[in-house]
């Protein structure tokens, strides 16, 4: 017999969510808090203790936690880590941090402008723009302060910034800080774009992604240049899932488009295909010279450990040097697509390594992922506000380093769970 939610019963899942709870009533900013905190208690109990577990291992292909509910799951094979070609645990890098470790200490003890910019940090940067074959880059100390620091670095009140509706948090947080008008267009849909741009006057920027982080399609970017430049405005590309793994060379979708000198402003992350932490926008000399000096998330605040730098530095030279990791993470992704697919699993229009494991119903994906950890798989929902209303997934990364037999294990588990 089918049991019915009833009108009084709590249910987090589906009478609430984060959106219940950005705006309080009455004087006290601190009364929203305890209301949400007496939802979240419940909600916790109900399937989200599932987020914020900590790893007692490095985000390999397996990887070991230990779960909020007091559990230790070891060797779980890892389908959720952003750790694309494998380089998170690398000998190379590590041995490469450790030796900067050893010479610089652990922080960087200042911002760029004043005490905390170190040579390690400038040999980085002319790495990163010889690899993007642009002529200057500047780093951040993260890819969201990188997206927040370029675009409120650049924009101002009164100018009008069109974003993909789909864009990430950082993108949307810059535009807000900008001050300047944001206007969303349908997600890549160049036709939108073209009818919310016209007749706009004034200074415009459109940002776009290379890959969309929660869905795993590549940016309509030929149609969307064409109109942001028919209309006068500048553009932007956020390459964070894209570079060093798109394009034949690694040098991301504008590449893999033959459109690289068309985007004026490239942005990426090291946090993914580079396993390290890091942002770095690349672009012509004189808007590199701009930002150093206006982009207020890189000036205030202190520089990537020299360290880390340093291994992100040894991870661009291996992976250059290693164009095999590349073509192995293609036909990695190639594998499990077919696979997927094959079983009826629904991984929306992906592309790429980044695929969605379809759900959409918020209430279901908390059980799901948790009997895929009884069933040895590490995959990690993803609800709003990372996602819309009612569509709730789970969110698949393919790595490199994985085996076909993980991946045969995972394509086989995934279908047998949900058709249940
Ligand atoms: C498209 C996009 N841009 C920027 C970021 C932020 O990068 P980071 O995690 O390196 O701060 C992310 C992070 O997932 C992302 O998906």
């Amino acid at each position: 017999m089918q049991t019915h939610v009833q009108v009084n019963e709590f249910h987090p899942f589906t009478n609430y969510d984060f959106s219940n709870f950005y705006f309080g009533s009455g004087d006290d900013p601190f009364d929203i808090i305890h209301t949400y905190n007496r939802w979240w208690e419940k909600a916790y109990k109900g399937g989200y203790h599932i987020y914020r577990e900590p790893f007692t291992s490095g985000p390999g292909t397996t990887v070991s936690i230990r779960t909020n509910m007091g559990k230790d799951h070891h060797d779980l094979l890892n389908l959720s880590s952003y750790n694309y070609l494998g380089m998170a645990g690398s000998p190379v890098v590590k041995e490469a941090a450790i030796k900067a470790l050893e010479k610089y200490g652990l922080g960087a003890s200042g911002g760029p402008n004043l005490s905390g910019m170190f040579d390690i940090h400038r040999e980085l940067e002319a790495a990163i723009a010889a690899f993007k074959q642009k002529e200057a880059c500047t780093t951040f100390n993260s890819g969201y302060a990188a997206n927040i620091g370029i675009i409120s670095g650049i924009m101002r009140s009164g100018d009008t910034i069109f974003l993909d509706q789909f864009s990430h948090a950082s993108i949307i947080d810059g535009a807000i800080l900008s001050k300047a008008k944001t206007v969303f267009f349908r997600h890549n849909n160049a036709a939108d774009l073209e009818r919310k741009i016209a007749g706009v006057g004034g200074r415009k920027l459109v940002v776009v992604e290379g890959v969309y982080s929660m869905d795993g399609d590549y940016c309509n970017l030929p149609e969307i240049l064409e109109v942001a430049k028919k209309h006068g405005a500048r553009t932007m590309i956020d390459e964070a899932h894209s570079a060093f793994v798109c394009g034949e060379n690694g040098r991301g979708v504008v590449e893999h488009f033959g459109l690289e000198d068309e985007v004026d402003i490239h942005m990426g992350t090291f946090s993914k295909a580079l396993g390290g932490i890091g942002g770095y926008v690349c672009c012509d000399e004189g808007l590199i010279q701009y930002l150093e000096a206006f982009a207020r998330s890189r000036f205030f605040s202190c520089t990537l450990p020299p360290a880390v730098s340093a291994g992100v530095l040894a991870s661009l030279r291996h992976i250059e040097a290693h164009p095999e990791l590349r073509w192995q993470l293609w036909k990695n992704v190639a594998y499990l697509q077919k696979r997927l697919r094959e079983e009826g699993v629904d991984i929306g229009n992906s592309v790429s390594q980044v695929m969605p494991v379809m759900v959409y119903e918020d209430a279901s994906v908390f059980g799901i992922a948790q009997e895929l950890r009884e069933n040895g798989i590490f995959l990690q929902p993803v609800t709003y506000p990372a996602v819309s209303k009612g569509k709730a997934r789970l969110r698949l990364s393919v790595s490199a380093a994985h085996t076909t037999e993980q991946l045969e294990y995972a394509a086989q588990t995934i279908s047998s769970i949900l058709k249940k």
